[in-house]
């Protein structure tokens, strides 16, 4: 063995807790018992610690344009935060600027994260830019490793939105090439009344971000996107699910046999709205706005109860300066917050160790159903033989809190501040390549390598 991880409390597939070892070689899981014979090169003492499969962030935005300025995390120090957190894999998407084509638009986004990306990564394709143009480009997509495709059901005026025909016809060429399609859903129609009637009276501060952008509005794009889908028996992937009206279109949808899934993130879990009135409310400002305590009331239940399938952090860092050349206006400031390193530490501090969650459940939306609905379960999402050595080590008996000041990325503030943690990240490898030691962040050279996809007709034949 190159490494063997020794007497953790190892979290199994299912949630079962069993102590023993695991042995490491080339890069892979290649043994797990109670006591494993063999030496190896390198052993890591985990006694007291949990050790947990990789975490997978569905969702990240490592330096895109929104307004007049970008996300302040590249994909170096976006995930140098994501390992410090735990999460060795990430989802990022494209950017397609207009003319340009999906594949064009993702060799560019491949381009940016190789080399430089330290956890194992995929990419989303989105689809911004006359969709009906790109339509035959789906399929090699999806067999070049690529079958996770999303689009915007809003953010008309920065040319991003899809019309519900356009949907229709992405929706059905995805499911025909074994894709799946993620959608951010919000009605736009909605949207844009309530904001131009905000604008126009005047009514600028961060809290009319959130009512101008209502549960009500992203419960419509939910149950209209869910009805195409039930028509022609596509899946569907819900993005950053906030509300419970919202949560109730999803289910409903699901009861009559849509096959959708629901993806939230932390700040839908652990802010509210009433951040918006606080002195700094224009530095919350996410889309979708943070929601009411009762959403997030519904959002807990939800998940605990297997109703949410994924956790991501729809992480989208803006530094304080860019936030506040938005003037404290909400429709002039960059949407979006820094999320990938508290993820995990997050889940397990609110969820697990409040009793809201069982690691059963902590390890499904953290790490198995992401890999299986993103074609990635051949090799991650389990601490089991034969996957990739894709392993955190976590120290339950730590105690700290976070702090915006001393984090990974390149955000100098965050959400989260001062919120306490029940336990700390203390060893995070990738493939067996160790990124944090004893909790240092340790990653010199870059090993993260992109992870091509089963596409979800691959995955079902096995
Ligand atoms: O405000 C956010 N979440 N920015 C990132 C883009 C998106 O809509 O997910
Ligand atoms: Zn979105
Ligand atoms: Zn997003």
């Amino acid at each position: 063995m190159d490494l063997i991880i020794r007497q953790g409390d190892l979290v199994l597939p299912g949630g079962k807790v069993q102590r023993g070892d695991v042995g490491i070689r080339d890069g892979v899981i290649a043994a797990i018992a109670p006591q494993l014979s063999e030496s190896a090169r390198r052993e890591i003492d985990a006694t007291g610690q949990l050790v947990f499969p990789g975490f997978i962030d569905p969702h990240t935005h490592m330096g895109i344009p929104i307004l007049d300025t970008f996300s302040i995390d590249d994909f170096e120090s976006g995930s140098r935060a994501a390992a410090a957190g735990g999460v060795t894999t990430i989802l990022d998407f494209t950017v397609q600027r207009p003319g340009q084509s999906l594949e064009e638009a993702l060799d560019e986004r491949l381009a940016l994260a190789r080399g430089r990306c330290h956890v194992d990564f995929n990419i989303h394709v989105n689809i911004t830019d006359r969709p009906e143009r790109w339509l035959s480009q789906i399929e090699a997509l999806c067999r070049r490793g690529f079958t996770s495709f999303k689009v915007f059901s809003t953010y008309r005026q920065a040319g991003m939105m899809i019309r519900w025909p356009q949907f229709r016809q992405v929706l059905a060429a995805i499911r025909d090439a074994g894709g799946l399609l993620m959608l951010h859903a919000e009605d736009n129609d909605l949207i844009e009344r309530d904001t131009e009637a905000h604008l126009k009276a005047g009514r600028l501060d961060p809290i009319y971000h959130a009512r101008s952008r209502t549960p009500e509005a992203e419960a419509r794009a939910i149950q209209r996107a869910a009805e195409i889908a039930g028509e022609l028996e596509a899946e569907l992937y819900i993005v950053h699910l906030s509300s419970a009206a919202g949560l109730e279109a999803g289910l409903r949808a699901r009861r009559q046999g849509v096959r959708i899934y629901l993806e939230t993130c932390p700040q839908y879990l652990l802010l509210d709205e009433s951040r918006y009135l606080q002195a700094n409310g224009h530095w919350y400002i996410t889309t979708p706005p943070l929601r009411s305590p009762a959403d997030r009331e519904a959002l807990w239940a939800a998940l605990a109860r297997g109703d949410i399938d994924t956790v991501g952090t729809d992480h989208c860092p803006f530094t304080r300066a860019q936030k506040e050349a938005g003037g404290r206006q909400f429709h002039r400031t960059p949407n979006g917050l820094p999320g990938v390193e508290w993820l995990f530490p997050l889940l397990y501090t609110y969820g697990v160790a409040e009793g809201k969650l069982s690691l059963q459940r902590l390890v499904s939306v953290l790490a198995e159903n992401s890999a299986g609905l993103f074609g990635l379960d051949h090799r991650k999402g389990r601490l089991a033989p034969g996957m990739d050595a894709d392993l955190v080590i976590w120290d339950p008996s730590a105690r700290g809190h976070i702090d915006g000041a001393r984090q990974h990325g390149r955000a100098d503030w965050s959400p989260y501040q001062d919120f306490p943690l029940a336990g700390r990240v203390r060893w995070t490898l990738v493939r067996g390549h160790t990124l944090v030691a004893d909790g240092h962040f340790v990653g010199q050279e870059v090993h993260g390598s992109l992870i091509p996809a089963r596409s979800r007709t691959q995955t079902a034949s096995g």
